[in-house]
């Protein structure tokens, strides 16, 4: 059995396992991955799901927000987390535009990320509206996680990235929502945006885990943004975001030396380089002699 940096054991994180976490009060863990690398530290540290979240369309691909990215570029994400993670549940996100139309696309489209990407779950933005369909990708033997509250795919519909959830009537919608989603029987519902005290409700009325982003600290179990965790983000960071590093610092001031010691010739040095064997060294002096000699 293989072993996190800091000793502890790891497993294969199943959608049962992390069923069994909210049962015991055992809080999941979740943070976004988009490539090999992330994958594989992320794998290794013992997270209990890599999600392959339609952020990497602003962290990773630039875009202004995640409607642009397609079903292609999301895959071609998701099968390098797949090489990279052994244990954790590996979600992929179901970009916008690829579940919404029609059930028999959704189904086609999540198929693909489990064949051809490796994923073990899709995840879709919507709740009582979106039951149809997760049924029919359910249907398909594709275990499906909800996601409710500030769905950055409903962008244009919430007039901006507004927290949601703060008068009776919209408490009431979520509620209803995340009742629908845990009827459908979904594996995980990923709470985005919301009050605390309404994320609080909702875990304690449904059977399925709740992961929250922005929702405060009483749900299931806690998500980050791989990139915000870090801060390779380039912004300022939102309310919920903790930061427990700085890469963008140590990125950059270990290309400022690089720089610094390509330009004052310090690198690369001897030692870095690559010698000849000393028989070719002394064979390649004799053809130099020897051709020194003849200019002469
Ligand atoms: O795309 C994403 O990263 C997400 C998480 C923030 C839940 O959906």
């Amino acid at each position: 059995m293989s072993l996190t940096p800091i000793g502890e054991p790891r497993h294969k994180i199943t959608t049962a396992t992390i069923r069994e976490k909210k049962l015991h009060h055992d809080p999941i863990t979740c943070l976004t991955a988009y490539d090999y690398a992330t994958a594989r530290l992320v794998d290794e540290a013992g997270i209990d799901i890599a999600l392959v979240g339609d952020s990497l369309a602003m962290t990773m691909l630039g875009y202004e927000n995640t409607l642009s990215v397609t079903v292609d570029e999301m895959l071609h994400h998701v099968k390098a987390v797949r090489r990279g993670v052994k244990d954790a549940l590996l979600i992929a996100d179901m970009p916008y535009g690829s579940y919404q139309a029609d059930p028999n696309e959704a189904v086609h489209n999540a198929a693909r990320f489990v064949k051809e990407g490796g994923a073990e779950a899709v995840k879709m933005e919507g709740g009582e509206k979106r039951v149809d369909v997760i049924r029919r990708v359910m249907d398909a033997e594709i275990p499906v996680a909800g996601h409710i509250g500030l769905t950055p795919q409903s962008v244009n519909m919430m007039g901006g990235y507004k927290v949601q959830g703060k008068t009776l009537n919209a408490i009431e919608q979520l509620m209803r929502d995340a009742v629908a989603l845990d009827r459908a029987g979904v594996a995980c519902i990923y709470l985005e945006g919301i009050p605390r005290e309404v994320a609080a409700m909702i875990t304690a009325e449904v059977e399925t885990p709740t992961i929250g982003i922005g929702a405060g600290p009483d749900c299931d179990g806690q998500v980050l943004v791989f990139h915000d965790l870090v801060n390779l983000t380039f912004g300022h960071p939102a309310k919920f975001v903790r930061r427990y590093g700085d890469a963008a610092a140590l990125i950059t001031q270990s290309v400022l030396a690089f720089k610094a010691d390509v330009v004052s010739h310090q690198f690369p040095n001897d030692s870095e380089s690559y010698h000849l064997p000393k028989e070719t060294q002394a064979a390649l002096e004799t053809v130099l002699h020897r051709k020194q000699a003849l200019r002469r």
